[in-house]
């Protein structure tokens, strides 16, 4: 294919952030038409991309005759009716995540999609993150030996989290979750990604924790409807345990991802906020292969900090690092099949963790995968 006609629907944050940043570096895709419900988020994209032809109802971006490819950028409810509409059109979808709203509506996107023969991919941005990709060679290589235990916290949380107005995150019509599922969803994925299980069994506890919040405007107190944590105990078909924390509620962290994963030769600690290092303990032939920043070695600190080689490390053009899910996923058109991961099958798989954490919590109790 020469060239990947994109639309974009929903031209908010992560659009802009993101979905048009990774398009403008892909030598093979033009952004040729773009959506929003609201003109001035449509304004700011138009900024980004140069004139394009845009629109306030998806369907009518769906109608044209020369779209590849949609992004679909909106808000987590619309994700399933734009996702359907497209399908119905023969075009490739990148979603955001999470995937849905509900297991159900995901699942028929899933059946859908590959009914059509769609090409899909979601935003499970984070695998890219260089120390992420390193990460998974290491579990790869099996240099951990068979991996025993595993946590995941995606610790979200702004410093006015307390008191901060109202916005379509906290609302279940719009969302679906809250702080489980907006940043449980991506952790979910890098550790079931990481360590190459599937999730047998899930507990968990979710909390709304701050139950109403100013609305932005009028100050009016208004009700939340999505958790603001999601704490989840899991066991995965290799026979480990993992324990996973998705959440708005670490106040002033911002954005604070860490995953840590131990076999029985050792283990490694990812940390969001240092993408270009590691922690790890392991056999000292697995070790030969890294740059040491830093020697452990000793009782009180066995654990080296090694350095995230160029080829992990996601450079792009004017940039010191990109996390290139998008990019890797437009690059994947050229390859006959198509092959790419994470599409909506791994959507999928989250969903299932999402949705059996909620039941768990309901009826108290262990819920059993897949349902
Ligand atoms: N992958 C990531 O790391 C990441 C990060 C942030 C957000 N997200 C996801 O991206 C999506 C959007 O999040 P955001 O932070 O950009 O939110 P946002 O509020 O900044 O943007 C959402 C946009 O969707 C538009 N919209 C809503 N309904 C629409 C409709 N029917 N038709 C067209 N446009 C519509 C809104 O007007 C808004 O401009 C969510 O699914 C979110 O979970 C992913």
């Amino acid at each position: 294919m020469s060239e990947i006609r994109v639309g974009i629907i929903g031209a908010g944050g992560i659009a802009r952030g993101y979905h048009v940043r990774s398009y403008l570096r892909c030598p093979n895709a033009r952004i040729v038409a773009a959506c929003d419900v609201n003109p001035s988020a449509l304004g700011e994209l138009v900024q980004l991309t140069g004139p394009l032809d845009t629109y306030a109802d998806y369907r009518a971006l769906l109608a044209r005759d020369d779209l590849d490819l949609v992004s679909i950028c909106t808000t987590n409810n619309m994700h399933h009716p734009i996702a359907m509409a497209a399908i119905e059109r023969g075009i490739d979808i990148y979603c955001e995540k999470p995937l849905a709203l509900t297991l159900a509506q995901a699942r028929e996107m899933l059946s859908a999609a590959n009914a059509a023969g769609i090409k899909t991919g979601i935003n499970f941005s984070h695998r890219r993150t260089p120390a992420a990709r390193l990460a998974k060679e290491i579990l790869d290589s099996g240099a951990l030996g068979p991996v025993h235990y595993a946590s995941a916290l995606y610790a979200a949380g702004s410093v006015s989290y307390g008191i901060r107005p109202i916005t379509w995150r906290n609302v279940k019509e719009l969302a679906g979750y809250g702080g489980m599922g907006d940043m449980g969803s991506h952790i979910i994925d890098m550790l079931l990604w990481l360590v190459d299980a599937d999730i047998t069994a899930v507990t968990a506890m979710t909390r709304i924790l701050v139950p109403e919040r100013p609305e932005r405007e009028s100050g009016q107190p208004v009700r939340v409807t999505t958790e603001d944590q999601g704490m989840m105990l899991m066991a995965l078909s290799n026979n480990a345990t993992a324990y996973v924390v998705g959440s708005y509620a670490f106040t002033g962290r911002g954005y604070d991802q860490r995953i840590e994963i131990y076999g029985a030769q050792g283990g490694l600690m990812y940390d969001q906020q240092h993408p270009f290092e590691l922690q790890v303990f392991m056999p000292e032939q697995h070790l030969q292969r890294y740059t040491r920043i830093v020697t452990g070695g000793t009782a009180d600190r066995p654990y080296h900090t090694i350095l995230v080689p160029e080829r992990h490390q996601g450079i792009v053009e004017g940039q010191a690092w990109m996390q290139t899910t998008l990019m890797d996923f437009v690059q994947a058109y050229e390859s006959e099949p198509f092959s790419f991961s994470p599409g909506f099958a791994e959507g999928v798989r989250v969903q299932e963790a999402l949705e059996a954490a909620s039941l768990a919590e309901a009826r108290q109790a262990w819920v059993q995968l897949p349902s």
